[in-house]
């Protein structure tokens, strides 16, 4: 152990440094970045099929590549294009969640799948039962359990496990691999594939996407470059694809279940809405400045249950010194998001869902904004962040201002009382619990109604 911000340790036979701190993350994952870049080595990726994805991608031309496609489509002034989109797709999901309230869960993945399959395939998702949303549900359940160090530890100290046959105690790892295998190969090539034929098509908006672009520039520039852009492509693609599903949709279970357990603030909340908006009137990002309250729950959903509790792994390429102390090469470099946003003297009564903590006195947002560590540090700060913060502010202003989300009642009438589960993996959401999602009112209930008919 070195200090609380830092700690080292060895696991089986790799070593462990974990950042508790965004000071010391700052200092070492963006300023030195260069060394703190790398990923490491997860014995899970390979097996599970998840080598498509540029996040587990080491440090390299052919990841620098990946992630050059994914910052072009969405960086700080391009994604500003998505908003009348992401405004669009969260108003359809209104209108499941008011005729179908009890899969909310699945409604969360449509809508966080919809804005990164249009603008990466020019793929419109149906408002339902989309088979891309399944797929891509299916193929993230199973991997991403697996892709945490620690599991990808046990499978480098006991390689045998996938060997196993299929009686034997313990071969269930290799009939996952098997299936997440195969799920993640449908996942990166059926929406490829479909954007490819669309261009074959002709059709103009198909140019206009990710895929497209490329595809396009592979067309003008020659086919050499083909075997080299065309799998950074890909790469890039179904990752953006599939991180955009398991984070956004993450976050709103997240949002959902602080609403059923903290009533007052979504009387707050809309109280803030009806000052500024009146009753009728539907959100739109020229509102986002006067609703300050609506950002902090915003701040606080992604602060209170961290949906990437410990970050991607990252890994160093070089040696380096810190405060004193030696960090090795190669080493595991693990930045603890959840222990900053449990941090007491940073945030009081840290396990409260308490908006509050980020208006000041004068009623404005402070400067503590936790989207500055939940989307990691340095070269590999998550590519998707400004899009991630537009779908989520858009589905929860849509949703605060039409939509009553409470505690479910039994047959008898009485409030259902649960305890929250959380799934454990790389990344974390609450398991579905009894919730219910109604419209505010009857005027809130005609403008879905209105809302339904522009579908
Ligand atoms: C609330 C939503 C989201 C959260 C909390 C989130 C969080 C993260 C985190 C913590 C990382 C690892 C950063 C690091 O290693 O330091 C990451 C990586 C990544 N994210 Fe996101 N993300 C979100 C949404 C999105 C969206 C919408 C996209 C779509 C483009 C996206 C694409 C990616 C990609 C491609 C990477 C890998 C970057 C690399 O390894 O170079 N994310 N994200």
């Amino acid at each position: 152990m070195l200090s609380g911000d830092l700690i080292f340790a060895r696991i089986l036979d790799q070593e462990v440094v974990v950042i508790n701190s965004q000071h010391v993350a700052q200092a070492l994952m963006d300023k030195r970045s260069r060394i703190y870049a790398d990923r490491p080595y997860l014995a899970t990726v390979e097996p599970f099929g998840w080598s498509y994805n540029m996040a587990f991608t080491r440090y390299s031309d052919e990841w620098r590549l990946s992630r050059r496609i994914v910052h072009q489509t969405f960086r700080a002034d391009s994604a500003l294009k998505f908003r009348p989109m992401q405004i669009r797709r969260a108003r359809e999901m209104i209108v499941n969640l008011i005729d179908d309230p009890q899969h909310y869960h699945v409604h969360f993945a449509t809508f966080s799948s919809s804005v990164t399959m249009s603008v990466v395939y020019d793929y419109e998702i149906v408002a339902r039962d989309d088979p891309l949303v399944l797929l891509v549900i299916n193929a993230m359940d199973i991997g991403i359990v697996m892709m945490t160090p620690e599991r990808a530890m046990i499978l480098k100290t006991f390689p045998f496990l996938l060997n196993l046959p299929d009686w034997c105690p313990g071969s269930s790892i290799k009939r996952d691999a098997r299936i997440s295998t195969n799920l993640s190969k449908e996942m990166v090539n059926v929406p490829f594939d479909y954007a490819k034929q669309h261009m074959a098509d002709n059709s103009i908006s198909s140019r206009a996407s990710m895929v497209g672009e490329h595809l396009q520039r592979i067309g003008e520039q020659g086919e050499a470059l083909r075997p080299v852009l065309e799998p950074a492509l890909k790469k890039a693609a179904s990752t953006a694809f599939a991180a955009a599903y398991e984070t956004t949709s993450s976050t709103l279970m997240v949002f959902v279940l602080a609403m059923v357990l903290y009533p007052d603030v979504q009387r707050r909340a809309q109280a803030e809405i009806n000052l500024v908006l009146g009753r009728d009137q539907l959100p739109t990002f020229e509102d986002r400045a006067s609703l300050p309250y609506i950002d902090a729950v915003l701040r606080e959903t992604l602060r209170w249950e961290p949906v990437v509790p410990l970050g991607l792994p990252h890994a160093t390429t070089s040696e380096d010194i810190y405060d004193g102390y030696f960090i090795p090469k190669g080493a595991t470099v693990v930045y603890n998001v959840w222990a900053i946003s449990r941090d007491e003297k940073r945030y009081h009564d840290a396990c409260r869902f308490m908006p509050e903590r980020f208006i000041d006195d004068n009623g404005q947002l402070t400067d503590d904004d936790p989207a500055q560590y939940v989307f990691g540090m340095g070269r590999r700060i998550c590519p998707g962040r400004y899009a991630a913060d537009a779908s989520v502010w858009s589905a929860i202003a849509t949703m605060l201002v039409t939509l009553n989300i409470s505690s479910a009642k039994d047959d008898d009438g009485k409030t259902i009382t649960f305890t929250p589960e959380f799934t454990t993996g790389l990344t974390r959401h609450p398991v579905t619990f009894p919730c219910s999602i109604s419209a505010r009112s009857q005027m809130h209930s005609e403008l879905v109604d209105t809302l339904r008919t522009a579908m």
